[in-house]
């Protein structure tokens, strides 16, 4: 499959460096379900895309694809499989990710920020990205497998080389270079987490490594490599998500400082700042699917195999669900509505913690003094799906 960037994904992919992709994905959510060539078809607007996320004959299996090209870097965990295997594999690993067992990591999550706060305090220069959103997940998701710290670095410089891999790769013209790091990549975190497993199993050690070596659900066991590809998953799909979330939803704060006072005063706001910002600027701006049958949505035909990009930031700004969706207003109507997580059997896993992390880094936001967005320093990362700055000074008079 050659020439597959067409009109459609040329508009797509020219929005990826900049920092308001917003208009632009208006004007495709209005023009949406749009389909630029065959094949291919563009969802923006809010039902289409919550319905479609939920539907049975949509899958998750995007190398099934029409279009897919066969090079497409793709790893067989459970993000990319249907029922019943998705199924039997997700309720083996949802217990390990109760809100319950996310509370209880709570007192872990503040030390984990106050430290990075403190150490930021001793720096000339605040970059919310570099000394808190970035480091702060990964700490999170580091800590919950069983990471020893000695290893965190390391990564961390793996899960900045798969995300990029993580951007359709089905319609980007992924260069057989980048494919060949990709896949080296992946083969050094599986190396490593497949170590790491197999000395839990010979001493378990109360970590999330540990219990996804024990977990059992009616004589159900995960395999060796759907246990490893899981250890994957969660370390690509629980970082780079997270830090986005962060960095978006600080940098909405700083250009509404109101909203930044209102957790100052009172820690119990963060939680709906977390749920607006979540919806205003999505961290994942794009859920693929391929339809498994013929259908139609909204007049427009839908073949066997073609792939769905729905675009579930500009979802969350569809003015028929969200009033003056523009606005960054933090408990406003329907909020929790977004599609920032998607929705249907595939709703993210993480969400409650990913949540957590969020409220605590916007508190950790209000130890910064008179903070002041370095404006011509903010950057942005070269990714379309997962959204979020690459760099975001911040001038402050100091750190609380
Ligand atoms: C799935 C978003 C944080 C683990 C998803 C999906 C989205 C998403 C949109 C669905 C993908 C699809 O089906 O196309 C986010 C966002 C996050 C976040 C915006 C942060 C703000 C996390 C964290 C973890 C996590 C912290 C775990 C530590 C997962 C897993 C799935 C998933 C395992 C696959 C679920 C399945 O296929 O059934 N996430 N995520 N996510 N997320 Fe998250």
């Amino acid at each position: 499959m050659t020439g597959v960037l067409a009109a459609g994904i040329e508009a797509l992919t020219a929005l990826i460096p900049s920092a308001d992709p917003y208009p632009q994905l208006a004007a495709l959510r209005e023009l949406s379900p749009y389909s630029p060539q065959d094949g291919l078809v563009i969802v923006g607007k809010y039902t289409h895309c919550s319905g479609l996320l939920r539907h049975p004959d949509v899958s998750s299996a995007r190398d099934q694809a029409t279009l897919v090209r066969s090079e497409a870097p793709r790893s067989r965990n459970f993000l990319n499989l249907d029922p019943p295997d998705h199924t039997r594999l997700r309720r083996l690993i949802t217990r390990a990710f109760t809100p319950r067992v996310v509370a209880e990591l709570e007192p872990r999550i503040r030390a984990i920020a106050d430290d990075l706060m403190d150490a930021a305090a001793r720096r000339e220069t605040f970059d919310v990205v570099r000394d808190l959103a970035s480091p702060l997940p990964m700490l999170v998701i580091c800590e919950l497998l069983g990471v020893p710290a000695a290893d965190h670095d390391m990564l961390l410089s793996w899960s900045a080389a798969l995300a990029r891999s993580v951007d359709l790769p089905e319609l980007r013209d992924v260069e057989r270079v980048e494919a060949r790091e990709t896949a080296r990549t992946r083969m050094e975190i599986v190396k490593y987490f497949q170590k790491l497993v197999a000395r839990r199993r010979s001493s378990p050690a109360g970590d999330l490594i540990s219990y996804l070596t024990q977990v059992e659900d009616d004589g159900d066991t995960l395999s060796e490599n759907e246990l490893i590809a899981t250890c994957v998953l969660l370390v690509s799909a629980g970082h780079d998500t997270t830090v986005n979330l962060i960095s978006n939803g600080i940098l909405a704060l700083l250009r509404n400082p109101a909203a930044l006072s209102t957790v100052a005063d009172d820690p119990a706001a963060a939680p709906a700042l977390v749920e607006e910002a979540l919806r205003y600027d999505a961290p994942v701006q794009i859920s693929a699917r391929v339809a498994r049958t013929d259908m139609q949505v909204d007049g427009v035909s839908i073949a066997a195999g073609d792939l769905l990009v729905l675009l579930l930031g500009a979802a969350n700004r569809d003015p028929s669900v969200f009033d003056r969706p523009e606005e960054f207003r933090p408990g406003r109507e329907h909020a929790a509505k977004h599609l920032s997580f998607a929705a249907g059997p595939h709703f993210c896993l993480g969400s409650s913690l990913a949540r957590l992390e969020g409220a605590i880094a916007f508190e950790s936001a209000t130890r910064l003094v008179e903070p002041k967005l370095d404006q011509a320093g903010l950057t942005y990362k070269p990714n379309l799906t997962l959204r979020g700055p690459a760099r975001m000074p911040v001038s402050v008079n100091g750190i609380r």
